[in-house]
């Protein structure tokens, strides 16, 4: 008997007939009425349902009399057609910009072609070339790789992955001060932040050092065998864009194989091309046992994360059936969409020339920003970072303001206290059409993460507007934001 053909059914599904609803539909907002919404009923949304506390922040920063209408490129562009330069960048998510036309095009015709999503069932063929792609552009053997939907996910995945090829003998991990790796439960006890960790009970089999200080590296190492994990962001972000000499990672690497730690590299912020190599450890020639990627692995359209480990690590770990499954992909995990952004978005990344533009264009925003610390020494006290991922470190200003103006500031906010980045932040936003980030530890550092697309003409452009902004002076800068909150 021949098999009945299906294939040709294909075109002609159409959904079966169903029984009349009879479970009352709740007041739902639609698609278009979401996006048609304004600003008032967007802060009353935010307020009621998502996180009212934060609103206090957006309000500091001008951020609630903005509606994002669209996204292109280098740009926001608001509800009334102001367009802003975005060098926030989604703390390093936006590699591409705002909806990159490769990307639009591929995520288009994906859904066009009505492919599968879920790779949880059968095998998926675009996770397995995402997979494949990142080992290409990862050097060494890091050839084995986890996919998740964030950098917390991938941090997870890999802290998981270093402590069981460990072993049980083994089961302390290093991390460092002022480290960021995320804010799940477990990879909080590595995240040095006590406002994240706020009273949750933490993983114990931790140990903290210095970051930078491949002496507290050395001396941990020898001091407790039980150490069997380090786990380091190559630059910290977070901590203040935080670098360490070249020095240090190559010694990092030598101990680890003396002592036989796993070394987890996490990339999640600096790595995808920002510092202007794939990975920002291959400055030093260093090769980790572990790393992780997330933010513009996605294009800054999808949300994915990735570990990426050698292949002997990952082998020991989860290599036979007896072990594939302790922590295999999650329900998000590879799925179809988002792994064909990723696909593509790697394609452009190369095509583009993206990496070497983030390393020449990064080298002249630091050129740039360091002649405006020699203009204004009082006021700039460091530029440092490396491709496109800068930091500017304001002086704390706390004592040098003068004092009828300490009682205004003082009742403004904790985090605002000494700190000029959140006025001027909200400064560059307001009058000037700039958007800028924080660190999360240095509230004194403003944190430069544009999209890897970045020009000249964009660098010009934000730092004539911070030159415009300083030349002020610290005294009106903080009477123009205390009259901002005011109005
Ligand atoms: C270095 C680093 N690791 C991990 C994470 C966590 O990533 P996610 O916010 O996607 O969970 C971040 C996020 O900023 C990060 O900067």
């Amino acid at each position: 008997m021949t098999k009945p053909d299906h294939t040709t059914a294909r075109d002609t599904v159409s959904a079966p007939a169903l029984s009349p609803a009879t479970t009352a539909k709740p007041d739902l907002i639609s698609v278009e009425q979401a996006k048609a919404m304004d600003v008032a009923r967007m802060t009353d949304l935010f307020k009621v349902h998502l996180n009212p506390g934060q609103l206090h922040f957006m309000k500091l920063l001008g951020f609630h009399k903005i509606k994002v209408e669209r996204a292109e490129g280098m740009f926001y562009i608001d509800q009334n057609g102001r367009k802003i330069l975005d060098l926030f960048g989604g703390f390093g998510s936006l590699a591409f910009g705002h909806n990159h036309p490769r990307l639009l095009e591929a995520r288009k015709k994906f859904q066009e072609e009505k492919r599968q999503e879920i790779a949880i069932a059968f095998m998926s063929q675009y996770a397995a070339a995402l997979a494949h792609n990142l080992a290409k552009c990862s050097p060494g053997d890091l050839d084995m790789v986890f996919l998740g939907s964030s950098g917390s996910e991938a941090m997870e995945a890999a802290v998981k992955l270093a402590e069981r090829a460990a072993g049980p003998k083994r089961p302390k991990i290093v991390y460092a001060e002022n480290s960021f790796h995320g804010k799940t439960k477990g990879v909080l006890a590595i995240t040095d932040g006590s406002l994240y960790r706020a009273d949750f009970k933490m993983a114990d089999n931790v140990v903290r050092i210095p970051f930078a200080d491949i002496e507290a590296v050395e001396r941990t190492f020898r001091s407790d065998p039980e150490v069997g994990v380090i786990v380091l962001e190559t630059i910290q972000g977070g901590g203040g864009i935080i670098q360490a000499p070249a020095e240090y990672w190559q010694k990092l690497r030598a101990l680890c194989d003396q002592y036989g730690v796993l070394w987890i590299a996490d990339e999640v912020q600096c790595g995808y091309g920002r510092s202007g190599r794939f990975y920002a450890f291959e400055h030093y020639g260093v090769v980790p046992d572990v790393t992780a990627l997330a933010k513009s692995l996605g294009g800054g359209k999808a949300a994915v994360g990735a570990m990426i480990a050698r292949r002997e690590v990952y082998m020991k770990t989860y290599g036979t059936p007896k072990t594939a499954m302790i922590h295999a992909m999650a329900t998000f995990g590879g799925m179809g969409e988002a792994c064909v952004t990723s696909i593509e978005a790697l394609n452009v990344l190369y095509d583009e020339g993206l990496i070497d533009n983030a390393a020449v264009t990064g080298d002249y925003l630091l050129q740039r920003l360091q002649a405006l610390k020699e203009k204004y020494p009082k006021i700039i006290k460091d530029v440092r970072g490396k491709g496109l991922m800068v930091g500017l470190e304001f002086h704390d200003f706390s004592q040098t303001l003068p004092m009828v103006l300490r009682p205004v500031v003082s009742v403004l906010d904790d985090k605002l206290k000494g700190s000029l980045s959140g006025f001027v932040g909200a400064l560059l936003l307001r009058d000037y059409d700039v958007l800028v980030a924080f660190t999360e530890y240095n509230r004194n550092v403003i944190r430069l993460e544009p999209p890897l697309i970045c020009q000249r003409e964009h660098v010009d452009r934000f730092v004539e507007a911070l030159d415009s902004l300083l030349s002020r002076g610290i005294v009106s800068i903080v009477k123009d934001f205390v009259k901002s909150q005011v109005r």
